[in-house]
């Protein structure tokens, strides 16, 4: 069972009185300076600098979604920290006995963890996790339902900077299922508050959102939403969260919003492609792409070793 506390602003939980950062929810209203910050840190890991390790400190990861990058790049992260890392299988713990989320979380703290990575259909239960844990645990929303995965966001803004530092002139798209897709709700944000010049938004009716958010434009039809960009991100269709994902025209989706090379002709030359994975080949991209020298999809999951390893030192290093 999952106690819903009353009110739920998790804006106002992640930071503390003196403005650290103490859990990652959500990256809505993330002040500007912690999120360069996290990319600065991120950046000079991935440099080689030497991490702030600490051989006493424990992650949990509590996955009530499946997860093959997010999961192990937040293991990689810790064990680069020397943490240890542990996984609470859902279905084996005392949460399938009926125990609260509440008394699941207070009893990790009891038992000394240090930061729990929680991935749930229902995105309010991250930040119910941090009401329980309040300043004794950090919690870190690993992917909560379409709306929030903060850390995936980050590391797909780690990934652009790389390449491509002034945000002020890029032009970015992100093609496919935006409506139930809490990568490219966590993206938007990014890119939005780093300020990137423009977001577009591109797919079928029924996958985008019914309104633009602020700074993004909706585009319906895949080429003029390339045309011109500096970075190309695919996504994954959700057919998780479809109300009926057995009506979902493959081929129809393929040729409309299939990224190709042919279709990548129109984009900055120098353009480059991301994807958050898991990616459906020959569904929202073809392999020359996936596989071909704009790529970084690899590059993005490398980077969320980094980028998880700046969010755990961040979040433990005040205690
Ligand atoms: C995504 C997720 O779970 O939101 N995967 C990830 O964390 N890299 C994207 C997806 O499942 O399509």
């Amino acid at each position: 069972m999952i106690m819903r506390a009353e009110t739920l602003q998790p804006e106002s939980l992640q930071l503390d009185a003196q403005g650290r950062l103490c859990h990652l929810l959500t990256l809505d209203g993330l002040p500007v300076d912690v999120m360069q910050a996290l990319l600065e840190r991120a950046q000079a890991l991935a440099d080689g600098a030497s991490p702030h390790v600490n051989n006493n400190s424990f992650l949990a990861s509590f996955y009530f979604e499946p997860s093959t990058r997010t999961r192990i790049s937040f293991e990689v992260a810790a064990n680069r920290l020397g943490w240890k890392s542990l996984l609470l299988t859902p279905s084996d713990s005392s949460f399938r006995k009926g125990e609260s989320l509440t008394d699941t979380i207070t009893t990790l703290a009891a038992l000394g963890i240090d930061a729990v990575c929680i991935r749930h259909s229902d995105p309010s239960v991250a930040t119910s996790a941090a009401k329980a844990a309040r300043d004794s645990m950090a919690i870190i929303n690993g992917g909560g339902g379409a709306a929030d995965h903060p850390t995936q966001g980050l590391l797909d803004a780690l990934t652009i900077r790389q390449l491509k530092p002034d945000w002020s002139k890029l032009r970015i798209a992100i093609i496919g299922d935006v409506r139930h897709s809490r990568v490219a709700k966590s993206d938007i944000k990014a890119f939005t508050a780093l300020g990137a010049h423009q977001i577009r938004l591109a797919g079928p009716e029924y996958l985008l959102p019914d309104k633009a958010p602020e700074n993004c434009e909706l585009v319906s039809n895949l080429r003029s939403a390339i045309a011109g960009a500096d970075v190309v991100i695919a996504l994954r269709i959700q057919t998780e969260r479809l109300q009926d994902s057995a009506a979902l025209d493959v081929a129809a989706y393929r040729r409309d919003w299939c990224l190709t090379e042919h279709n990548l002709e129109v984009a900055k030359p120098e353009c480059i492609v991301m994807h958050p994975g898991p990616m459906n080949r020959s569904v929202e991209i073809d392999d020359a792409v996936a596989d071909g020298t704009r790529s970084r999809i690899l590059a993005q999951v490398t980077n969320g070793v980094y980028l998880r390893m700046a969010v755990l030192e961040a979040l433990t290093s005040h205690h």
